[in-house]
């Protein structure tokens, strides 16, 4: 199977903060943004693999900062690593104010997505070819943080 890049994958998302989508203090619920955080890393493990995929797993989310009502949400998800029908993929989440354009991180996060075949049995996938100095260094730690999940799996 042919190596994918990291630009292959890159998807960004944009959504407002709905008054539906917050606490009674108007912050955006956590719950809300890990849908985000889901919908966006899974487009990201489509455009690497170009097959179904399942979320087999979501570890290290972080919640920075708050997102208010009414500001952007701005997401960036990336396959750093991928295994055999695995792969892992990293989110950014950054809120924009529209008036300002003031940008602030809010979350990160890793996922791993498996791809399935038509039975639901994970299928293989093609390689990711990382090239900037930076991927390369991400595909190096997805090493480590994929053994730390595996150990933990039970
Ligand atoms: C994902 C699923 C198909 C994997 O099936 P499985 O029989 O466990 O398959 P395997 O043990 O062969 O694992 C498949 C791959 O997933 C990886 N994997 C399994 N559990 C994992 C975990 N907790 N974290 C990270 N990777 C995991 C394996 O390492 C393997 O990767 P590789 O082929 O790249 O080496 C199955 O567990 C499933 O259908 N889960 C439900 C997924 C789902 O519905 N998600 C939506 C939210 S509920």
């Amino acid at each position: 199977m042919e190596a994918k890049t990291v630009a292959e994958s890159r998807t960004t998302m944009t959504e407002v903060v709905l008054p539906n989508d917050t606490s009674a203090y108007g912050m955006i619920l956590g719950g809300k943004v890990m849908h985000l955080i889901d919908m966006a890393g899974a487009v990201a493990a489509y455009r690497h693999c170009r097959n179904p995929v399942v979320t087999v797993s979501v570890d290290s989310v972080r919640f920075l900062n708050s997102i208010r009502v009414g500001q952007l949400v701005l997401l960036e998800a990336f396959v750093t690593r991928a295994f055999t029908t695995s792969m892992e993929v990293e989110v950014h989440v950054h809120s924009e104010d529209p008036l300002t354009g003031k940008q602030i991180k809010t979350s990160d996060a890793f996922l791993t997505f498996v791809a399935i075949d038509k039975d639901g049995r994970p299928t293989a996938i093609p390689p990711l070819r990382p090239e900037t100095a930076d991927e390369k260094r991400r595909y190096e730690s997805a090493m480590e943080r994929r053994t730390r999940r595996l150990a933990q799996k039970g």
